[in-house]
């Protein structure tokens, strides 16, 4: 049998702990299916004396990552600290530059360094694994780059971020508004410490720039991606969607148009009966379109000890049996530049807000869509209070920036009686 395969692990928290208790447990498992023993020779955290739960006894210990990174009994570097920068970066370098392979499940890392990584891994002849970065222990890094490799990927759909999902879909069953909801997950510790990163969508955009990169060959482009979270959306808009046959799901989605990559990742209508739409909880699913597949739907748990852990084993299992794929699946050198298309190709959109109960209010409304070339597909009224009606608008196909236009004459008028909310309906 060849030589046993080493690694060193940087950060025991859920992810780390839960690779420690893999290795551990199917040893024999891993053995027979990569032919080569895995083990651990170090690993790295802050705190020595915290008890994570699983015996680390036998392994070496490094207060430093980037020793950790660099030593010799290390062959894979297994990064899960996070972070963009910081220990993270300067440990996956420093790994990279003593020769070793690195996994990672640092989305936020690889979002933001992942072209200079890629670039520095390859010169270097290294491999930098990352399947547990993008949708937990869905294995759509591996879907992407190697069993859908034949196709031309036409478009990359996701719902990659639980914490979000959990929110719209209880306060769709449970009939809470957003902040009740919010502060129901926080108790249950599903938000991440800055809570920003979940219902900014800001993790879901990490893992959309990853997702896209090897879909259209381009270079990882975080700064590209045009981010709304789902704090905006109300109890209202679930209903009034629910009334309609849809569902409000916070959506990445990535495709290549004429005038460049489109990335978005906004909470979005889709069809209540889609396989999206249908998605409960902390659940994630990852459409992929492609002009053989037509489509490819992924399901699984986004998060959490085992289905990360499965992940960053799954990558470490490829090192171990000498599939060396380029980051991205392509060399990055060879990676497009793609401009950022924002929102480029058109789409119906809903549209809710609230008028002055004047005479010819919703004419007014009516008339500016129509100048706007924004042609109304449904309109109704629904409620009534005693100064505002409240309308709800579903559009013809347009683009964003006709709605746009739209929705700023909108707010020069004297009938609007609240800013509207403006939510893309999404084809799936
Ligand atoms: N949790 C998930 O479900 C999930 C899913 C997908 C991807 N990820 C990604 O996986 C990575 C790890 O996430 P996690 O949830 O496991 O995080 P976590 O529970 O917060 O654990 C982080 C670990 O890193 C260690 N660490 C932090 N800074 C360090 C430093 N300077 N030197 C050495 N060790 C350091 C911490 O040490 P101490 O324990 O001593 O404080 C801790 O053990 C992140 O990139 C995250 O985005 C997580």
């Amino acid at each position: 049998m060849t030589k046993p395969l080493r690694l060193g692990i940087a950060g025991l928290g859920t992810v780390g702990t839960g690779v420690v208790k893999i290795v551990r447990r199917h040893a024999d498992l891993l053995t027979a299916r990569t032919g080569r023993k895995i083990e651990i020779t170090a690993v790295s955290a802050r705190d020595r004396a915290k008890d994570r739960g699983v015996s680390l006894r036998g392994y070496g210990w490094e207060d430093d990552p980037v020793a950790l990174a660099t030593r010799d009994d290390v062959d894979i570097f297994v990064e899960l600290m996070g972070g963009p920068d910081g220990p993270a970066k300067a440990a996956t370098e420093a790994a990279i530059a003593a020769g070793k392979d690195v996994v990672t499940a640092n989305k936020a890392m690889l979002a933001m360094h992942g072209q200079a990584l890629a670039e520095l891994a390859e010169n270097a002849g290294q491999s930098i694994r990352y399947e547990a970065a993008v949708a937990g222990g869905i294995p759509v890094i591996k879907a992407l780059t190697e069993g859908l490799a034949g196709n031309e990927i036409t478009r990359v759909m996701g719902v990659m971020n639980g914490t979000c999902n959990y929110i719209l879909t209880r306060m769709e069953s449970s009939g809470l508004p957003y902040d009740d909801v919010f502060r129901e997950a926080d108790a249950l510790g599903y938000l991440e410490a800055d809570p920003n990163l979940d219902v900014g969508g800001i993790d879901a955009g990490h893992k959309l720039a990853l997702l896209s990169s090897i879909a259209f060959g381009t270079r990882p482009d975080f700064a590209g991606i045009e981010i709304e979270g789902i704090q905006r959306v109300t109890i209202d808009d679930i209903r009034q969607a629910a009334d309609m046959g849809y569902r409000i799901k916070l959506l990445g989605v990535a495709q290549r148009t004429a005038r460049g990559l489109e990335q978005r990742m906004q909470p979005c209508l889709v069809p209540a009966d889609s396989p999206l739409g249908q998605l409960e909880g902390g659940t994630n699913m990852v459409v992929i379109e492609g002009d053989s597949i037509e489509q490819v739907v992924l399901r699984g748990p986004g998060a959490g000890e085992g289905p990360t852990a499965s992940a960053v084993m799954g990558d470490v299992c490829d090192l171990a049996r000498g599939l060396r794929l380029p980051v991205f699946g392509q060399p990055a050198d060879s990676l497009d530049a793609a401009p950022s298309a924002i929102a480029g190709l058109p789409a119906p959109y809903y549209l809710r807000m609230a008028l002055q109960d004047k005479p010819g209010a919703l004419a007014k409304i009516a008339a500016i869509l129509g100048d706007a070339g924004v042609s109304i597909d449904r309109m109704r009224q629904y409620g009534h209070s005693e100064s505002a009606a409240p309308v709800l608008i579903v559009t013809h196909k347009t683009t964003r920036a006709a709605l746009d236009k739209a929705l700023e004459a909108m707010q020069s008028t004297d009938v609007m009686a609240s800013t509207p909310v403006a939510l893309r309906i999404e084809t799936v």
